[in-house]
């Protein structure tokens, strides 16, 4: 398949998100928004299509997909789904939250899909346009964040056009997404719940739910085989990011959290992730601001303290991974 091909702008009308699913099942790329980050979905039964995807992200082969479905009872015949899995399934599917399950055996997600692991993830997604697609395409589909592999995941249709416009077959033209992060990655395997990626839904609630403690993984390295996703250089901005930081250095940007500014902003190179300190709209803006800050091309951005409780954790750990030196 060629490189380069016009990319379809679709709507969110009924019939625009039939077509969607269509060109799904047919085995196109085509990108639409979730709750969390759009999503560049393919046909997770069809290594084709998945290689495909793998092809138009520039993504490395080794990192497994999440595969999304419509439904809660088509999610749980996918994989083997302990008494934790179903207890956290339940409470918040739909939603930003994948599991990461034991796959069913003789499941009819491709191998290329899970790159080879006996383990599976999966994501019930609520956002009303990617269920509709989904539902329309009728089978599990493979949806990585719809960015090119290492940049900051798109909140918004023109994030994927920036990114993908000419290497996949369509778009849907939704909204910005109100979550704004990657869902929540629980693994529930051999009886533990680990946390793979702090999200949306907190390490608290899910701990509330199962009634026990959520674990972290022992590594966090390129090479734990557990997070083959968790490259520890990921989300990368053009310019350097300083986290943690209370003095500005002469030209740099700074990404603000509330309402304290440290001394010396420049306030043409500033924007305020929320100035009221709201970690619910901090997440939403991050990724955007992250983008409209580096465009200005400064010799390296930096971002003020905040607290790490909540969904603080979800939004440090995306910034130190955007802060790691590649
Ligand atoms: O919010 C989201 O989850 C978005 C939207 C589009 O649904 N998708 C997304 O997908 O963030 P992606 O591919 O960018 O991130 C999926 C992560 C990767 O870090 C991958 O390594 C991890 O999930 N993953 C997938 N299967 C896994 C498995 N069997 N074990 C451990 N980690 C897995
Ligand atoms: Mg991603």
């Amino acid at each position: 398949m060629s490189d380069s091909r016009p990319t379809r702008r679709l709507g969110t009308d009924q019939a625009s998100l039939a077509e969607a699913g269509r060109l799904l099942a047919g085995g196109a790329l085509v990108a639409f928004p979730t709750e969390t980050v759009y999503g560049l979905g393919a046909d997770a039964t069809d290594s084709a299509s998945v290689a495909r995807l793998y092809a138009a992200k520039g993504r490395p082969s080794f990192n497994p997909l999440i595969a999304h479905v419509a439904d809660i009872g088509h999610a749980l015949t996918l994989g083997t789904f302990d008494a934790a899995a179903r207890r956290l399934a339940e409470a918040f599917w739909p939603g930003p939250l994948t599991l990461v399950v034991p796959a069913a055996p003789d499941g009819p997600i491709c191998d290329l899909a899970r790159a080879g692991l006996s383990s599976l993830a999966i994501r019930v997604p609520a956002d009303p346009v990617a269920r509709a697609i989904l539902a329309a395409a009728a089978r599990p589909i493979a949806a990585p964040s719809a960015n090119r592999s290492g940049h900051v995941s798109p909140t918004e249709a023109k994030h994927v056009l920036a990114d993908l416009d000419g290497r996949i077959d369509a778009v849907v033209m939704g909204e910005s997404t109100p979550i704004g992060l990657e869902s929540t990655i629980l693994a529930c395997l051999d009886d533990r719940a680990l946390l793979l990626r702090p999200g949306a839904i907190t390490r608290e609630a899910a701990e509330a739910v199962i009634g026990r403690a959520v674990e972290q993984p022992e590594a966090d390295s390129d090479t734990n085989p557990l997070a083959p996703g968790r490259l520890s250089s990921h989300y990368a901005t053009r310019a350097p990011l300083r986290l943690d930081v209370e003095r500005i250095l002469p030209g740099e940007a700074c990404l603000a959290f509330g309402p304290d500014l440290p001394p010396g902003t420049d306030r043409s190179l500033m924007l305020n992730l929320s100035e009221s300190g709201n970690p619910v709209e901090a997440a939403a803006n991050l990724y955007a601001m992250l983008r409209r800050l580096d465009e200005r091309e400064p010799s390296s951005i930096c971002v003020v303290r905040f607290s790490r409780l909540g969904l603080g954790e979800a939004i440090f750990d995306r910034l130190r991974r955007a802060a790691a030196p590649r």
